[in-house]
């Protein structure tokens, strides 16, 4: 992988995993602290994280499914 490109993966009913450098802002647009050590850093998809936006592996206690699992991509929309 390019070091100036970020990848996002999508964990299967899990978090996003965000691997490259990246800036990362809440709402109130306050920056938060991330490791510049190259480690990903793991976003909460599921909602139920104590530590949102990072995913605090909650996912699995609520036996979170994701939704692009649920719903076929053409019953969609
Ligand atoms: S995706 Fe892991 S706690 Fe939400």
């Amino acid at each position: 992988m390019s070091a100036d490109v970020v990848e996002i993966k999508v964990r299967e009913n899990g978090p996003y995993k965000v691997t490259g450098p990246i800036r990362l802002i809440d709402a109130d647009g306050n920056v938060f602290e991330l490791p510049d050590d190259g480690r990903p850093v793991a976003l909460c998809r599921c909602g139920a994280s104590q530590t949102k936006p990072f995913c605090d592996k909650s996912h699995s206690r609520i036996g979170f499914a994701a939704a692009e699992r649920a719903v076929a991509e053409s019953e969609g929309s």
